[in-house]
């Protein structure tokens, strides 16, 4: 297993906002052409922290998305219509009314796709007084801190992933759940994109080369074992990778880009702003097969 990353800087300012993942990024305007040195940084910081939140930006949908294109192609939400101009940028939306968030439970982005996620970048456009944050899991280190004999069962299983119809949310379709409760978000059909999908539950991260627990609320049951047998070992893994110590909270000011990992991190929006508005404008980048 290769050691974590601690990059020097010469080009952004890092600054760590917790002990196990996630940091703070000054010193770059992604409006711009961000040249090549001060890319390779932001990979290395990436890389590092799993997860980077860049302050105080002011960007169009249209720079959002050729930064986005920087770090490979564009990956369209089967089940989520992006915007009426760009179709790439999902504009998540919470108003007053609106009971429901979109993304508040434990989750890496497109686990159900065979070639899920690399990365998510949301962009906050516009942020409530207080709360509204997103948690993010360090998922390498929900498996470094496995016993050995663990570390061997987790590494034989494999997950069956869904998009839609979740048992934790009794089978009901993503249409019916969120209709009538996120008032400006629209549920699409995916057509023929594939949306079940079976991934190894122990990943190697394709840059670092490191293990981790791959998992989020996508997944159903272990491949070859039933409900019953799966759960109790579902529930274990995910309450590894959810222990405090393996999280971090980013605070949003409008202006934050944050741009996660998906390969080894989860993410959980937090719904405790009831009577404010928080809109966010998201692209995901495509990721390659876990193995
Ligand atoms: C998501 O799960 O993609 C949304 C996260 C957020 O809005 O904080």
């Amino acid at each position: 297993m290769n050691a974590p990353r601690n990059t020097q800087y010469r080009h952004l300012e890092v600054h760590k906002i917790a002990g196990s993942l996630g940091a703070e990024v000054h010193g770059v305007d992604l409006s711009r052409d961000v040249s090549d040195q001060a890319l390779a940084e932001l990979r290395a910081a990436l890389l590092d922290n799993l997860v980077i939140a860049i302050r105080d930006q002011n960007m169009t949908p249209a720079q959002q998305l050729a930064f986005a294109r920087r770090w490979g192609e564009i990956h369209l939400h089967p089940f989520m219509e992006g915007m009426a101009d760009y179709p790439e940028i999902l504009a998540i939306i919470k108003r007053p009314t609106d009971k429901k968030n979109f993304g508040g439970s434990w989750h890496t982005d497109q686990m159900f796709s065979p070639c899920p996620a690399m990365g998510t970048m949301l962009y906050a456009k516009e942020v409530p007084s207080a709360g509204g944050d997103t948690l993010f899991t360090n998922q390498y280190l929900a498996y470094d801190s496995l016993s050995d004999a663990m570390k061997t069962i987790a590494r034989q299983l494999r997950t069956v992933c869904v998009g839609d119809n979740f048992k934790s949310a009794n089978g009901l379709s993503r249409k019916d759940r969120y209709s009538g409760q996120m008032s400006e978000m629209k549920v699409k059909d995916p057509g023929n994109v594939q949306t079940t999908s079976v991934h190894p539950l122990v990943r190697t991260h394709p840059e670092t080369g490191r293990r981790l627990i791959y998992i989020g609320g996508h997944v159903q049951h272990f491949d070859g074992m039933t409900d019953e047998e799966s759960q109790p070992l579902i529930d274990f893994f995910m309450r590894q990778s959810i222990r405090p110590e393996h999280t971090c909270r980013v605070r949003w000011q409008t202006g934050t880009l944050t741009f996660w990992d998906n390969r080894c991190t989860q993410h959980f929006a937090v719904n405790d702003y009831p009577a404010e508005t928080r809109i966010m404008h998201r692209i995901t980048v495509c990721g390659d097969q876990p193995f």
